[in-house]
């Protein structure tokens, strides 16, 4: 589907996501065809650009991030439709000049009166923003009524908040600006193909669901790992640390999608309701001393390369005990999940870059074979790989050729790029065309977010109490009191 005729205002302009991920998932959708006619795009920020700078910086950005080769015939038209308007969050004159400048553009380039607005600051610029918007006229749109029945959405990036409270704050003055059916949250991983297949795996199939509970399942393990560092990004993630940065959001998404029970529709309201009912049901599965681990790297080798510590991260505070790993024992409190553990953790300068989420299942109840035959088979499982080999894995025991009775694991795979032609979109343009056709399912309700604050607020403010996290070498898969996480309950994790 193209989306109708918009503007979208971007705030953050010149922050990394923007650059990297959201201006070229604009061009992509553009170049794919799926923008409207007179399109158009208003940068916000304090630089002191005009359209022309914009447009340059812009087409830098597209030029070196966009998935599709850069071509002169799309640009030409994309480029028709920047402007820039320079002020910083707290000038009304600004703002003024904006309301002014998307009236132009609903007249001369037939926007309709359509705006979105993109929020891709830190949280405590929301409030300014959010208050401006309001001021200026922009939330109720249609002030000169030239387009009664056009739309006002607004997207908000995380972090949304820092813990449940300050999400709660953050969601009031939001809402108190716009509906709540005008807000669309941003989690990029809802919008990857196969965080989106977990539910097809799931519930258009006949083979999985019937065993997809304790009475099959033993335990589930969700893991996203990277091998980069911190990069230059210390500004947002000191003070943050892996916990808020990807579990509150990401990971605890994963884990809903995994946990919940089938719902009535994929309709947004159908599909929110169950993520937030089994995220309510989710809680640490015992104290924070034992149910949950963290670390920060220390220096150590990368793809052959020596590489430095956390701590000599450019920007990264001299006292930070900001943590770059986190591993969580959860439990889901349902009658479908009850001791089942979840493990979840995540870490920067772990060995690859791998995100995967791997349903472990109980040992089959009777071995007719004898002990020796089937010393050598593992776990049944069902991985689904998340990326970057998107696909999965089923793995279970079959018999070694030969004369002997033995049973080793072996794998089955499934993968995107052997069975589908299309390759997939980026996750930022699926949802940011989503924002434009107004499609919410594949964005968090507030509910959602303040559950996952729910679950993790225990664990950052016991952390913020007890000194430094346990430094882990640059390249290990973190440190050893994520693997005591597990083997207190006789477990070990995957090597992904
Ligand atoms: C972001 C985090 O949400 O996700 C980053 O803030 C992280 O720290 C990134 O690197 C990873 O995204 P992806 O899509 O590359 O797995």
């Amino acid at each position: 589907r193209i989306a109708g005729p918009c503007a979208v205002v971007l705030f953050g302009v010149t922050g990394d996501l923007a650059r990297k991920k959201l201006l070229p998932a604009i061009y992509d959708l553009a170049s794919r065809g799926l923008l409207p006619p007179g399109f158009s795009l208003v940068g916000f920020g304090r630089r002191d650009w005009n359209d022309a700078d914009f447009a340059e910086y812009v087409r830098e950005a597209v030029t070196a991030h966009a998935r599709t080769p850069f071509g002169e015939e799309v640009w030409s038209e994309l480029v028709d439709g920047l402007r820039f308007v320079s002020g910083s969050f707290d000038d009304d004159a600004a703002f003024d000049h904006l309301a002014d400048l998307l009236a132009e553009l609903d007249e001369k380039r037939g926007t309709g009166g359509n705006h979105a607005f993109y929020l891709s600051i830190p949280p405590d610029a929301f409030p300014d923003v959010c208050r401006q918007i309001q001021r200026s006229g922009l939330a109720d749109g249609d002030a000169r009524g030239a387009h009664p029945e056009s739309w006002r959405r607004v997207v908000i990036e995380k972090p949304f908040g820092h813990d449940l409270r300050s999400a709660q704050e953050l969601n009031r003055i939001v809402e108190g600006v716009f509906p709540a059916d005008s807000i669309f949250r941003i989690d990029h991983y809802l919008g990857k193909e196969t965080v989106q297949n977990i539910l097809a795996l799931r519930f258009a199939n006949e083979m999985f669901e019937p065993i997809w509970n304790g009475n099959h399942v033993d335990h589930v393990q969700i893991t996203m790992a990277e091998d980069m560092g911190i990069g230059g990004r210390a500004g947002y993630y000191d003070g943050i640390g892996a916990a808020r940065d990807v579990i509150q959001n990401h990971l605890l998404q994963l884990l809903a999608l995994v946990a919940m029970e089938e719902p009535l529709s994929f309709d947004a309201e159908h599909l929110r309701a169950e993520k937030r009912k089994v995220l309510e049901a989710t809680r640490l599965a015992g104290p924070v001393s034992t149910a949950a681990a963290r670390g920060v790297y220390a220096a150590g080798w990368q793809g052959g390369e020596p590489v430095g510590g956390y701590a000599e991260e450019e920007g990264v505070a001299p006292d930070s005990t900001t943590e770059t790993f986190a591993a969580l024992a959860l439990a889901v409190d349902t009658r479908r999940w009850a001791g089942v553990p979840f493990y979840l953790r995540t870490g920067k300068r772990l060995p690859k870059r791998v995100t995967e989420v791997a349903v472990m299942f109980r040992p089959a109840p009777h071995h007719p074979f004898g002990h020796d035959a089937t010393e050598e088979l593992g776990a049944n499982a069902v991985v689904i790989r998340v990326q970057p080999d998107e696909g999965v894995t089923l793995r279970f025991g079959a018999k070694v050729p030969g004369t002997a009775l033995e049973v080793r694991d072996v794998s089955m795979d499934f993968g995107y790029g052997r069975s589908f032609m299309q390759s997939s979109p980026e996750a930022y343009e699926r949802l940011i065309l989503d924002v434009l056709l107004g499609d919410p399912p594949l964005f968090p309700r507030h509910e959602e977010v303040a559950s996952s604050w729910r679950i993790l607020d225990p664990v950052t403010a016991a952390w913020a109490r007890s000194g430094e996290p346990e430094p882990y070498p640059a390249g290990s898969w973190g440190p050893s009191s994520a693997d005591e996480l597990l083997a207190r309950d006789g477990r070990t994790w995957r090597l992904p």
